[in-house]
């Protein structure tokens, strides 16, 4: 069924237990009501990020403790970044009219994988003014991720800093954030990305197919792992002694898990790292400095692969296989044209 400002009803991607992609479909349920403080937003286009999948997956096993056990009994609508056009305003909300060009992110809440979405007022800024809301849409999962930890790693100017993982959500922000703090940026990553890292801002570029990044005797500042794959010894091997070695993704597997705490207890018991991990603490602030830098062109959304809602099933296919480059975008049907 097609929305109309008037419906009860949208179209939505919907989950109801844990499994491969064909778990997800599309089907009609009740138009979200905004609450006080929230607005109703049109969503013109939303990302399928690594989240989704893993949520969607229920992997790691962790998932099943936040999202149900047996099914999923919270988030049963994936999604978490999105673009789009306010449509309602909840009480209280007075910040935004009807009309307005929005982004933002549900964070944990998700829910954007449909035609609507409501979201606190606060968690919104207005759409950079020389943007697309689909670009809008792709910066924030990744970006916000990628400030949070190259902050929590020190990033400073004339700092050498290693990025593996360069050419995913979180490592094309990544490359671009420490480029704009002033760092001299290497990035790792396969050889059908060197282009891509390198129109980025990168200085140098390593293609993990054919060079092992430690192998060259540079010594870097920080080592900035997106997918956790660029191993202990051979970070450390390239890390001055005692520096920042940030890991921002890794396979969540209570064994790599495991390993983990144990390297980074005897990283910082020997003085051979600073091990930094955790999640991802964002801001309203964060969510504005991205959108400065983006209207000052000093941030540009990176986007692999544009899929119709009806398509959930295959967006997310080419999300978990673990490749893609930057965001992958479903775009909404009955959003409004663009501004
Ligand atoms: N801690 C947190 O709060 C937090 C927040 C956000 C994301 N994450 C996690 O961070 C990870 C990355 O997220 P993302 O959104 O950037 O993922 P993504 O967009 O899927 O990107 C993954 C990137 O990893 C590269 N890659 C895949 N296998 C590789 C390998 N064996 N060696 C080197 N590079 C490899 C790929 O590049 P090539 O195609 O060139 O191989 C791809 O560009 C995910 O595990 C996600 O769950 C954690």
């Amino acid at each position: 069924m097609t929305s109309t400002m008037g419906a009860t009803t949208m179209k939505a991607a919907v989950y109801h237990r844990y499994g491969p992609p064909d778990v997800v479909q599309v089907e009609s349920v009740a138009k979200p009501i905004p609450a006080a403080n929230q607005v109703l937003i049109r969503v013109h286009a939303a990302t399928v990020c690594a989240a989704d999948w893993r949520l969607r997956k229920a992997d790691p096993f962790l998932i099943r403790l936040m999202n149900g056990l047996l099914k999923p009994s919270k988030a049963k609508v994936l999604g978490m970044e999105f673009a789009g056009t306010v449509e309602l305003l909840g009480s209280g909300a007075t910040n935004y009219r009807v009309g307005d060009q929005v982004f933002g992110s549900t964070g944990f809440k998700f829910g954007t994988h449909a035609e609507y979405v409501c979201a606190m007022e606060d968690s919104l800024s207005l759409k950079p003014g020389n943007t697309t809301l689909e670009d809008a849409s792709a910066v924030l999962f990744g970006g916000i991720t990628a400030l949070y930890f190259l902050r929590k790693g020190g990033i400073a100017a004339g700092q050498k800093i290693l990025i593996y993982g360069a050419s995913g959500s979180v490592g094309v922000y990544a490359v671009q954030l420490a480029k704009h703090f002033g760092a001299h940026v290497t990035a790792v990553c396969s050889t059908g990305n060197l282009e891509l890292v390198k129109s980025l801002g990168a200085d140098e570029v390593v293609d993990y197919t054919r060079e092992d990044f430690s192998a060259a005797g540079r010594v870097y500042d920080m080592v900035f792992d997106t997918v956790g794959c660029s191993g202990f010894t051979r970070s450390l091997k390239c890390l001055k002694r005692g520096g920042p070695y940030v890991r921002v993704g890794g396979s969540g597997s209570p064994g790599a898990m495991l390993a983990g705490i144990f390297a980074a207890q005897w990283a910082a018991m020997t003085g051979a790292a600073k091990v930094i991990g955790g999640i991802t603490k964002g801001s309203a602030e964060d969510q504005e400095f991205l959108k400065s830098l983006m209207e000052a062109g000093q941030l540009k959304a990176v986007i692999d692969r544009r899929y119709s809602l009806d398509q959930i099933a295959e967006a997310h296919r080419y999300v978990e296989a673990g490749h893609k480059k930057g965001n992958v975008v479903i775009l909404l049907e009955t959003a409004r044209p663009q501004m």
